[in-house]
């Protein structure tokens, strides 16, 4: 039993201690900057065998393997690198080594579902290419080599695997093709303005990147190294004006066989070291006890703690950890706008050694648990200048990080992926105008079709109808009842049988024009919230308004308004109101009603009573957000009728804020 143990145990050191062999130089091609290739290596017909016709249209899939090589021939540092490939055989990549999806996609990764651009591979663990110069041309520091597994669809034998081009994906070099070996693609990128001073400032022995910004950084601070392992501060930082998350939930691959041991700040998902227990981590570390390490996941998947734990001796006491995960916009509070942790990781063999620098996770990814939270796609961590904490007794001096990575976390607006359906809806109405004009049917999804509660019940295709103004106060359900009578009430013509779905937004916000005089202009905005979930605690709401009226804004009166410039007006809660509380039941009202907050907003018209024309259009927002979220909007604006009547409908929506 012991000798078949130490057997593992020498297999697996031996396999451990064998670095991988730096591919051999490509055939000098006289490129003197950063030289690509990509290589195939072989394919195989796999199953599904498809028939003939299937195949000659290119349907047949075929298992591929590949390599790819970035050499530095030039005389700058390729930091962080990354390499465009332009696949065109609908590849699915299963397997990357020395690289990884440069947006940390899992793998199998569809190459074509990204909308067709290039694939962006970015290196790992070797993410920075040194120059010849600085290393008397060792290989192995200057050339990353990518292996590539996965499957390809194409016609029948005799196949060619190349994909379309490969390129860099640094704006400061431009690649051309060269012609090397008839299989093989190769492309020479060289500076494009190789006089201009480099970016990346050549620090002593090391090359950082620029400190990055983005909506959402995450940085990896190595604080304590020791020969098997460190001590790590990560920290999420919000720098977008409208970016919010609630119960961030944060993941991450490790790539080197890392284990977490303790986390202070933060607590994963799932406490299971299993993985470790049975795994190399296991056999490799024989003597510790792995019932107290914290987990063993290839993909952590971690939660900040509550803010009771905030002076737990053992999990908390970090500076900026233990909100519940919610991070707010810088406007709104500073202090809310990051969150962080700390862990001890143990690193693997071969990184044992307290001169080799650890290696930052890749593939990292944030979320938020509310609906109305953004989606964001992160890159890959790139080494920037370490970060300088003061001095904990106080003296004036800084202690500077071992290592310091960043990622970049951007909002996907309208991206390749497709986006989700906004999560808040918006109406129109005016002191003119009877009818409120909601947002369109379906416009965050519509009701669900189960075969069981098939939805019979309402078209998702026909417009929306106009509704009496207290509808607006009634969940969907209730309204079409409500909204039938109103037509017929008003004579504004048959509804539609059966009458339209609603537009199933958990958030509603409805835009009224007051007033409108010579001298200025005013409108009351809602605020509707139909989750039944929870409240919505430090909500905020952005307007956008026409150039013309944005001048004009004087102040809002209930809620904390502010002009931020380009024609938003920036509103949140007022102390002690920033609670918009969830849907519930009243008593004396048959249905739940919505939480709700209400505010005037009153502008002037500066430029004259001819400058600003409310009713055709100027006195109603172009945008809305709730919670950074855009929400949709209506498809029109209330126009005025002949002869402007008393607005009843308005007053009986005033008189029901009033009371419930
Ligand atoms: C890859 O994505 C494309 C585009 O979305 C899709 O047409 C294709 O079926 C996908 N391939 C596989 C194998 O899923
Ligand atoms: C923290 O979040 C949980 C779940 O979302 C919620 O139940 C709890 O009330 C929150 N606590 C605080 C103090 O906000
Ligand atoms: C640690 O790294 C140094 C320099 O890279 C190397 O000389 C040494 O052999 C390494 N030690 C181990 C145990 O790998
Ligand atoms: C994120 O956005 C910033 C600008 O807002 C841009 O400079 C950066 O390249 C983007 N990063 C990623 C990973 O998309
Ligand atoms: C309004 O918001 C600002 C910051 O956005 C804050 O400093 C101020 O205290 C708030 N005022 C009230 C009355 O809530
Ligand atoms: C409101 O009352 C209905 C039925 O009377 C019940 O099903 C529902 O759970 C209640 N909702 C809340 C939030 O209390
Ligand atoms: C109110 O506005 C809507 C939308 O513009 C319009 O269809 C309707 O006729 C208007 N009602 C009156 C009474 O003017």
């Amino acid at each position: 039993m012991h000798a078949r143990l130490a057997l593992v145990f020498l297999l697996f050191v031996a396999l451990a201690a064998a670095q991988p062999l730096p591919a051999p130089a490509p055939a000098d091609v006289g490129c003197n900057g950063v030289f690509l290739t990509y290589a195939p290596e072989a394919h195989q017909r796999i199953r599904p065998f498809v028939d003939p016709a299937a195949a000659a249209a290119g349907r047949q899939p075929y298992s591929f393997r590949a390599s790819a090589t970035v050499l530095n021939n030039g005389v700058r540092t390729l930091p962080s690198w990354a390499l465009l490939v332009a696949f065109a055989h609908g590849e699915i990549l299963v397997s990357l080594d020395g690289a990884v999806l440069t947006f940390g996609d899992d793998l199998p990764y569809n190459t074509t579902a990204a909308g067709g651009g290039a694939t962006s591979l970015s290196g790992n663990p070797q993410t920075d290419l040194l120059t010849p110069i600085a290393t008397a041309g060792d290989l192995t520091r200057i050339q990353a080599t990518v292996k590539l597994v996965g499957t390809l669809f194409a016609g029948p034998e005799p196949v060619v695997t190349l994909p379309s081009a490969i390129s860099l994906a640094d704006p400061a070099y431009s690649c051309l093709p060269v012609a090397t070996a008839p299989s093989v693609l190769s492309a020479c990128c060289v500076l494009i303005a190789p006089d201009q001073p480099s970016a990346v400032p050549p620090a002593a022995g090391n090359t950082y990147l620029p400190r990055v910004t983005g909506d959402l950084v995450i940085t990896y601070d190595v604080l304590q190294a020791h020969e098997t392992t460190y001590l790590a501060l990560v920290t999420l930082e919000n720098n977008a004006a409208m970016g919010r998350l609630d119960g961030w939930e944060l993941s991450w691959e490790w790539r080197r066989g890392e284990f977490v041991n303790s986390m202070r700040g933060a607590y994963p998902r799932e406490v299971d070291t299993r993985g470790c227990l049975y795994g190399p981590q296991g056999q490799y570390y024989k003597d510790l006890d792995f019932s107290k390490v914290l987990n063993c996941e290839r993909r952590p998947v971690v939660h900040d703690l509550p803010p009771s734990r905030r002076d737990d001796k053992s999990l908390g006491q970090i500076e900026h950890c233990c909100r519940n995960g919610t991070i707010l916009p810088k406007t709104m509070d500073e202090a809310q706008s990051r969150s962080a942790f700390q862990m001890e990781v143990y690193k693997m063999p071969p990184d044992l050694n307290r001169t080799a620098r650890p290696h930052a996770p890749a593939n990292f990814r944030i979320s938020g648990a509310s609906p109305l939270n953004q989606a964001y796609a992160c890159g890959q961590p790139a080494l920037v200048s370490p970060t300088e904490f003061p001095d904990p007794s106080g003296l004036v001096s800084t202690t500077l990080a071992v290592s310091t990575w960043q990622a970049v976390c951007n909002m996907t607006v309208d991206d390749s992926k497709p986006s989700k359906p906004p999560q808040c809806c918006v109406s129109f109405s005016a002191f003119y105008n009877e009818s409120v004009i909601p947002c369109s049917t379906c416009a965050c999804g519509c009701p669900a079709s189960t075969p069981a509660a098939p939805t019979t019940t309402c078209s998702t295709t026909a417009p929306a109808l106009l509704l009496p103004p207290h509808a607006l106060l009634m969940p969907f359900e209730w309204r079409a009842k409500e909204t039938l009578k109103w037509y017929h009430d008003e004579e504004l013509g048959a509804p539609p049988n059966p009458t339209p779905c609603g537009d199933s937004c958990g958030v509603s916000v409805n835009w009224h024009v007051a007033t409108d005089a010579a001298g200025g202009w005013s409108a009351r905005v809602t605020l509707f919230n139909w989750e039944e979930g929870a409240d919505m605690r430090d909500w905020f709401a952005t307007v956008v308004m026409d150039d013309k009226v944005y001048g004009g804004f004087e102040q809002a009166y209930s809620f904390n308004a502010t002009a931020v410039g380009d024609g938003a007006i920036f509103m949140r809660g007022r102390e002690g109101f920033e609670l918009l509380l969830r849907e519930s039941n009243v008593s004396g009202v048959d249905y739940p009603v919505p939480g709700k907050q209400q505010s005037v907003l009153s502008f002037t018209k500066k430029n004259g009573p001819g400058d600003v024309d409310v009713v055709g259009g100027d006195g109603f927002p172009t945008k809305v957000f709730f919670n950074g979220e855009e929400c949709a909007m209506p498809q029109m604006i209330p126009s005025q009728g002949v002869g402007i009547r008393a607005s009843r409908g308005v007053l009986v929506l005033l008189l029901f804020l009033l009371f419930f």
